[in-house]
């Protein structure tokens, strides 16, 4: 199988960003936690600090992907067009985040992402990731059998 892991903006500072809040890992760090955690599977891991690119990588993985994990970072609180893009989707999508948006400021407390999503999963750090991807896997080996 193959699985798109998509993070949105500012989280190719991740390590320097707020660490305190992200975690000191960086995001070349997480990528090796998805290939490590995949046990096989081709992982496609993509950064993007602009929201039409994403889309099109949302797009993209209807035909190449057969699981998506999704940090969209702070589009996750703004971002119609990648609920949109993720509603066209028929394979299973992962919400993943390193905090718990739940536990912070309230504007952080609604994603219009997780209209779409499969799961959620937030509150691990990079940890977060990992959860995420064997869940995503475990979500399309099952449909695929
Ligand atoms: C985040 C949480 C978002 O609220 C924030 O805008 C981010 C990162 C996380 O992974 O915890 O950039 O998605």
């Amino acid at each position: 199988p193959v699985l798109y892991v998509l993070n949105g903006p500012n989280l190719n500072l991740l390590g320097v960003r707020e660490p305190h809040i992200y975690g000191r890992e960086t995001l070349a760090d997480v990528q090796a936690l998805c290939e490590a955690a995949a046990d096989g599977a081709t992982v496609v891991f993509r950064q993007s600090n602009h929201e039409g690119e994403l889309v099109d990588w949302i797009q993209e993985a209807r035909t190449e992907a057969s699981a998506l994990v999704i940090n969209p970072a702070a589009y996750s609180h703004t971002s119609v067009a990648l609920l949109d893009a993720l509603k066209a989707l028929t394979i299973p999508v992962v919400e993943c985040h390193l905090s718990n948006p739940a536990a912070r400021e309230e504007f952080r407390r609604h994603s219009y992402v997780s209209l779409a999503a499969t799961g959620i999963v937030s509150g691990f750090g990079a940890h977060s990731y990992e959860l995420a991807v064997k869940a995503a896997l475990r979500l399309a080996r099952e449909r695929s059998a």
